[in-house]
C-alpha cells in the first residue's frame, strides 16, 4: 500500500524527512517541484521551504529490479567526487552537496532554470559558442587533475574508456554480417524523414559508409587505436548538456552527475561533449582541434551496434540517439 502510493510522489518519506532536517522545517511544511529531464530510474525534485530551495536525488530500491547496491554506489561516487572536486576545482562543481539517509539522499545546490541556468544548449548563437567555449575550457583543466593511486582506487576512478569503447566488437559485427548493415540502413532511412537537415545529411552519409567495406575496415583499424591510447587524464567520463549548468550572464559552469568519473585518453571529455553539441545542431568547427579522432572511430561502432536492439520505434529516444551519435561521431571524425 505505502509502496503504491510512494511510486507516484516525487520523493519518498525518507527523502522528505532528509530535505527537512537539513531545512530545518516540518516534512509537512516542504513544497516539492518536479525537475525536467532525467534517464535513470533515480527519483528527483527540487525542494524548497521558505525562500531557499535544494536539488534532491534519491535512490528508491522499491523501484529497482534488484536491492539498488549499484544506483547506491554510484550515488556515493557522485558525491565523494564531487567533494573531492570541490577542494580541487570548486568552480566547476556544486557550492554544496551532502549525502543522506543511510546513503540514499544525495542533496546539492539548487542551480535553477529560474535563476538563469541554462541546462540544454542555448539557441542564440553567440551564448553557445561560450557556452561551448567554457566546457571545453574546463574539461581541459580538469584532465590535468594528478591523484595519487590511493584516491584513483578508493573512488574508483581506474580508467575504462580505451579498453570498453576501443575493444568493443560492435564494428567487427557490422562488418562480418550483411544483415546487421541492412537492418542499419534501413534505420536511418527511418529516421531521417524526421531528423533537422544537418541531422538527415549525416544519416544519408552513415548509409553510405555502411555500403563501403574499405571504409568500414578503416574505422575499425582507428578504433583500435584508441585501446593503445594512455589513459592519463582525468574525466568526468558523461560531459553532456543534461549533466551541466552554465549562466550565461556570469559565465559560471557546474558539471553535475560525476559517478562516471575516470581517468581517460586526452581529449575524451572534449569529444564526447562536442558529439552531444553536433548532434543537437551547434557549430563545432571551431573545436574541431579538440576532438580525439581515434575516440570518435571507436564511437562509431559502440553506438552503431547499440542502436540496433531492440529494433527502431517511433518514439525510443535513447536507441535513436545513440544512432545519431554514431552517425555524428562518424561525421566529425571525417572533419578532422
Ligand atoms: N543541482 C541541480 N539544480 C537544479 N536542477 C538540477 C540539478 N541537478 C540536476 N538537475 C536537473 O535534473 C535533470 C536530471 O538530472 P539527474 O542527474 O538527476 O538525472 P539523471 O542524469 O538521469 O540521473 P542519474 O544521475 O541518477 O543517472 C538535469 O538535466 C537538470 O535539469
Ligand atoms: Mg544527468
Amino acid at each position: 500500500m505505502e509502496t503504491l502510493l510512494n511510486r507516484n510522489q516525487l520523493l519518498t518519506e525518507r527523502a522528505l524527512q532528509c530535505a527537512a532536517a537539513e531545512l530545518g522545517v516540518d516534512a509537512s511544511d516542504l513544497q516539492i517541484a518536479s525537475v525536467s529531464g532525467g534517464f535513470s530510474r533515480n527519483r528527483r525534485a527540487l525542494v524548497s521551504a521558505g525562500d531557499k530551495t535544494i536539488f534532491v536525488k534519491e535512490v528508491d530500491v522499491d523501484l529497482l529490479p534488484d536491492d539498488g547496491e549499484r544506483e547506491l554506489a554510484w550515488l556515493k561516487k557522485d558525491y565523494e567526487v564531487t567533494r573531492l572536486l570541490q577542494k580541487l576545482h570548486p568552480q566547476y562543481v556544486a557550492d554544496w552537496t551532502t549525502l543522506a539517509g543511510d546513503g540514499h539522499v544525495l542533496m546539492t545546490t539548487n542551480y535553477a532554470s529560474a535563476d538563469g541556468w541554462l541546462w540544454r544548449p542555448p539557441a542564440e548563437k553567440s551564448v553557445a559558442e561560450r557556452y561551448i567555449s567554457a566546457v571545453v575550457a574546463a574539461v581541459c583543466e580538469l584532465e590535468k587533475t594528478d591523484l595519487p593511486h590511493e584516491v584513483i582506487e578508493g573512488l574508483q576512478l581506474q580508467p575504462f574508456a580505451a579498453t570498453k569503447l576501443g575493444f568493443d566488437d560492435g564494428i567487427d559485427q557490422v562488418i562480418a554480417e550483411a544483415d546487421i548493415r541492412r537492418q542499419l540502413i534501413d534505420n536511418y532511412q527511418t529516421l531521417l524523414s524526421e531528423q533537422s537537415e544537418f541531422n538527415q545529411r549525416r544519416c544519408q552519409k552513415m548509409m553510405e559508409l555502411l555500403s563501403n567495406s574499405d571504409e568500414l575496415a578503416d574505422i575499425s583499424a582507428r578504433a583500435k587505436q584508441f585501446a593503445k591510447q594512455p589513459e592519463d587524464c582525468f574525466n568526468h567520463s558523461d560531459v553532456r548538456s543534461d549533466n551541466l549548468a552554465f549562466h550565461p550572464q556570469t559565465g559560471e559552469l557546474k558539471l553535475v552527475d560525476c559517478n562516471w568519473a575516470s581517468y581517460a585518453p586526452r581529449g575524451s571529455g572534449a569529444t564526447e561533449f562536442l558529439i552531444d553539441m553536433a548532434r543537437h545542431g551547434q557549430d563545432v568547427t571551431p573545436w574541431l582541434d579538440e576532438l580525439n579522432a581515434e575516440m570518435l572511430a571507436a564511437f562509431v561502432g559502440f553506438y552503431l551496434i547499440r542502436s540496433l536492439k531492440p529494433p527502431l520505434q517511433p518514439g525510443d529516444n535513447l536507441r535513436q540517439m545513440r544512432a545519431l551519435s554514431a552517425a555524428t561521431a562518424y561525421d566529425l571524425l571525417e572533419r578532422t
